[in-house]
């Protein structure tokens, strides 16, 4: 009998949250309707974005349009900041969690910094490490994923949001949340967007990194930031002397979808869509692991583990692939600073994608790969 693999891998959509026929809808109306502007370049000259969608997204935030730029997906707004911010910098710093979203190390390095990580808790960065790294030096910024974290789960508490947005003001060090999750919230009420902390709090500085990806299609490659006026000019500067613009058909699809409520509704049904699948996660988990889960994760696509093993990393992930599992490699998700806790593994478990009979088969491979490596 040949097995199916059980793919904990990708942290990417299911088709099912996708409205494509929707956003195929939208997108004829809109060519049928405005062929002369999706078309034609869009205007230059400190150009942030196409104007209806910046103001479709300020609204969405409850900030003023004029703070808000848009990007080709958030991994492209990762990496204008980082030029950005890294520019003038002297051998500079920059703080993670650990673990964090592999491919904004991998940005970040490549803008100079030497990324360097703060091991994440439960309820977010672990503030006596932060404190004392801060003591030693500052870094140019320090990069969190708040809500529903990649790869964690982990949401930071309103607590430490606080103290964070208090530091940054403090220090003098600037903080970039990526927000791509916070809409898939299940169950319990959000905590505070650290960017709206920051407003009552002199002297913080809190650039927002927002995604559409998550909430109605990843291929419209629609990401923005949201930041004091300033950051979005400086980031148009460098937008120009590259692609000019994101693509004007794609920006003014995103715009209608939130303006006519599509963005709202298919939130809604991801929610729907996702609530039951991490239940199962949380449960298979639970009693086929254990208590070695990092959060409750209340949203967003995973929930991870600290799995104790007794081989080594590369021999555990060979292993499971013969067992059937297809896992990313969990050191990846740590910065070269940081590893998980000695004799353990971290496995990031994607729920999204899977349904609960399929995520607790691949739960108990595990647990089956985890007992002959321990
Ligand atoms: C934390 C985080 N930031 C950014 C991204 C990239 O999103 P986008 O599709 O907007 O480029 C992802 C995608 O999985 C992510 O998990």
């Amino acid at each position: 009998m040949t097995v199916q693999t059980v793919h904990f891998s990708r942290g990417i959509p299911p088709l099912e949250a996708i409205p494509s026929t929707a956003i195929a809808e939208h997108t004829s109306a809109v060519l049928a309707a405005e062929p002369d502007r999706v078309f034609q370049y869009a205007p230059i000259g400190r150009h942030t974005g196409d104007q209806e969608l910046r103001e479709q997204l300020g609204k969405f935030h409850s900030v003023d349009p004029d703070r808000v730029f848009v990007t080709n997906g958030s991994l492209q707004a990762l990496d204008l900041l980082a030029a950005h911010l890294l520019r003038d910098a002297v051998e500079p710093q920059v703080l993670v969690e650990a673990p964090t979203y592999d491919r904004a190390v991998q940005i970040f390095e490549r803008h100079g910094a030497q990324v360097s990580g703060v091991p994440l808790r439960h309820d977010g960065v672990d503030l006596n490490v932060l404190r004392e790294r801060l003591r030693t030096k500052v870094p140019a910024f320090v990069y969190v994923i708040p809500d529903f974290q990649n790869p964690s789960g982990v949401t930071t508490s309103e607590d430490k949001r606080r103290e964070l947005v208090r530091l940054s003001a403090e220090y003098g060090f600037t903080i970039l949340e990526d927000i791509p999750y916070r809409e898939l919230r299940f169950s319990g009420t959000a905590p505070t967007r650290l960017g709206e902390l920051a407003e009552s709090t002199d002297g913080a500085h809190v650039l927002t990194i927002g995604s559409l990806s998550k909430v109605l299609s990843p291929g419209l490659r629609v990401g923005y930031v949201i930041g004091p006026p300033g950051t979005p000019h400086a980031l148009a500067a460098l937008a120009e002397s590259t692609y000019l613009s994101p693509a004007p058909l794609l920006q003014v699809v995103a715009a209608r979808a939130l303006a006519n409520g599509l963005i709202r509704e298919n939130t809604e049904h991801v929610r729907r869509l996702l609530r039951p699948r991490h239940d199962a996660a949380v449960e298979a988990v639970r009693q086929t692991l254990g208590d070695v889960h990092l959060c409750v994760p209340e949203g967003g696509y995973y929930i991870s583990v600290h799995l104790p093993i007794r081989t080594d990393e590369e021999s555990f992930l060979a292993a499971a692939r013969k067992d059937g599992l297809a896992l990313t490699r969990g050191s990846a998700f740590y910065p070269a600073d940081s590893a998980p806790p000695s004799g353990t593994v971290f496995l990031r478990l994607p729920f999204q994608a899977l349904d609960g009979e399929e995520f607790a088969e691949g739960v108990r491979r595990l647990a089956a790969a985890a007992e002959r490596a321990a």
